[in-house]
């Protein structure tokens, strides 16, 4: 094995400072509901769809669009065929549960200064695309990708994104007179965030509790639980942050400080490992 720190891996490694900014990005993004109406500057809208047009996709097929919506009275049309769905979904529910999921707000569209319909074009670059044949739906996961890429470089300029799947695509097909060939994707609203919670919404209301890692990491094949020293860190990690984890960033093992990250509250914007990524 090459000496730690001479493998071409962690020569390939981005700088320290970097890898932190990411991995602090990826904790720190949330699902935003609540927003403030400023506008969002034209140079940090062009930034983000260019974090997002630059997301893997299938033969390189770039499958997506990207339809900006600002209009009170089109997002006033919206919002209120969301809110008949939302009652709608609602009668999938019963009792307590029923009445917890009518207390939440999960949608910003007419807070939201921005929204924005990604959409798929199922037919972009022809019938042949690279690596398309056997996966057929690989053009829908390279949107996704995108869309993941928009919200991590939104929340890198302070901007929220909250993903609003509570509206019938074909009735958001009609009225933004999307063509048959493209795929409503996401509708996203889109702004400068009240607050980033640290923990997402649905997880401090007591909806559902987070998953922990090592449950999600089969090895072999599907529900064998992978063993030895990558599982027994993934049971320490599960729940932490990657900055908490204890072989973080430059795999020494060094154990950053760590912040008590298992209640919720907002985010203050200070680094969670004591401002070091080891
Ligand atoms: C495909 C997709 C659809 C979603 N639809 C909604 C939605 O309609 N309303 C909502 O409040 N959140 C929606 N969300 C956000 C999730 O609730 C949220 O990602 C999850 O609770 C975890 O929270 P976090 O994103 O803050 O980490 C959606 C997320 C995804 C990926």
């Amino acid at each position: 094995m090459p000496p730690r720190g001479k493998s071409t891996t962690v020569a390939d490694a981005l700088p320290a400072q970097w890898r932190r900014g990411v991995y602090e990005t990826i904790q720190r993004r949330r699902d935003v509901r609540i927003f403030r109406p400023d506008p969002i500057p034209a140079a940090a809208l062009a930034r983000i769809l260019g974090a997002a047009h630059h997301a893997p996709s299938v033969g390189f097929s770039q499958p997506w669009n990207f339809i900006l919506i600002r209009n009170l009275a089109l997002r006033t049309r919206i919002q209120a065929h969301v809110d008949k769905e939302r009652l709608r979904a609602a009668a999938g529910f019963s009792g307590e549960r029923r009445t917890q999921y009518l207390s939440f707000k999960l949608e910003g569209v007419l807070d939201a200064p921005l929204n924005i319909c990604v959409t798929c074009d199922r037919t972009r670059f022809g019938p042949s695309v690279l690596g398309r044949h056997t996966m057929i739906d690989t053009d829908l996961y390279s949107t996704c990708a995108a869309i993941q890429n928009l919200w991590l470089a939104a929340r890198a300029e302070g901007i929220g994104v909250g993903w609003v799947s509570i509206l019938r695509p074909a009735w958001l097909r009609r009225t933004l007179e999307i063509p048959p060939k493209a795929v409503v994707v996401a509708y996203l609203c889109v702004g400068y965030a009240k607050s980033f919670p640290r923990r997402p919404m649905l997880e401090t209301a007591g909806w559902l509790p987070r998953m922990s890692l090592v449950e999600t990491v089969f090895a072999e094949k599907w529900g064998q639980p992978c063993d030895g020293a990558l599982a027994r860190i993934l049971e320490r990690a599960s729940g932490k942050s990657h900055a908490e984890s204890e072989d973080n960033v430059d795999g020494r093992g060094r154990a950053a400080s760590k912040p008590d990250r298992t209640r919720g509250g907002p985010d203050t914007g200070q680094p969670r490992s004591g401002g070091r990524i080891a």
